[in-house]
């Protein structure tokens, strides 16, 4: 495995690889969610690439960019693990040298959850994706379902800027009580990792409701929030039952629904969804 901070070294180990190439971008403390990704890209692509990058311009002002856990020697011992081929770790300056100012906007789907609860933050993605798309050139890109909006986002920005890649998701890994994997979840004290799957509780609860014939999406909404309510550590940031390609909120369910939610416990902020096909 190669690794590398510096561009023109990417792009020269990068050209010498021929065949399919696939991208895992990540902002490193990696888990079983992004060794499901990796290991996805071993099995689909002849050539498999990571970056990662803590990448500063998504989180907002009084986020946890400065506490977001960083553990660069173990990414790279589970990234060697996994079979990744070449790892990018590049500098903030690199990213974003002096009188840096081109930016990546995506619209309408980038606005609401987890765009209007946190401003900007789709921006800082949608501009870091592109670099990294730019500068690894991979033909299949990788990313986990579990941050839903940002799938939808990216697969828009793709297709509007006719980047040349296949957007492939791949689905959330749990614990086994449910809880989705996170970098995020060390954040949680023991209370609150008891109280964590009250997110997965409530989106199952939403989602037997639609098994068992519901098609009102408040109905649905309202079992979600009804969940997170009654638990004390929880707070319920948004819950919403809406078109997977659009996100707009659905109130008749004909077809497809994304049912997600944000909640904070102590000091994280957890998101999860489940996608019903329809
Ligand atoms: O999903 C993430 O970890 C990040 O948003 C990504 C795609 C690596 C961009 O920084």
């Amino acid at each position: 495995m190669k690794v590398t901070e510096d561009l023109a070294e990417l792009r020269s180990l990068r050209a010498a690889m021929n065949g399919v190439f696939g991208l895992v971008p990540t902002m490193g403390a990696l888990h079983a969610g992004h060794a499901s990704l990796v290991s996805r890209a071993r099995a689909e692509c002849r050539h498999v690439g990571a970056s990662i990058f803590v990448n500063p311009s998504q989180f907002g002002p009084g986020e946890d960019f400065n506490n977001y856990p960083r553990t660069l020697e173990q990414d790279l011992a589970l990234l060697e693990s996994l079979g990744a081929d070449l790892v990018w770790i590049p500098s903030p300056e690199m990213i974003y040298p002096p009188n840096f100012q081109s930016w990546i906007t995506v619209e309408g789907v980038a606005r609401p959850l987890e765009g209007a609860s946190r401003p900007g933050h789709f921006r800082g993605v949608a501009t870091i994706v592109v670099k990294l798309l730019n500068c690894f050139q991979p033909e299949r890109a990788y990313f986990g379902q579990k941050d839903a909006q940002q799938l939808v986002v990216l697969r828009r920005m793709v297709q509007d800027l006719n980047f040349p890649v296949q957007v492939v998701a791949c689905p959330t890994v749990r614990e086994p009580d449910g809880l989705a994997i996170s970098s995020r979840n060390v954040y949680l004290g023991p209370a609150e990792r008891e109280a964590a799957p009250v997110l997965y509780r409530a989106l199952s609860a939403a989602k037997e409701k639609y098994d068992t014939g519901e098609r009102n999406a408040e109905v649905l909404r309202d079992t979600m929030r009804t969940i997170i309510r009654a638990e004390p550590l929880a707070s319920e940031e948004y819950v919403s039952a809406a078109d997977p390609e659009t996100l707009n909120e659905l109130q008749q369910i004909d077809g497809k629904v994304l049912l997600s939610l944000a909640v904070r416990i102590g000091r994280a902020r957890l998101i999860d969804n489940i996608l019903i096909e329809g």
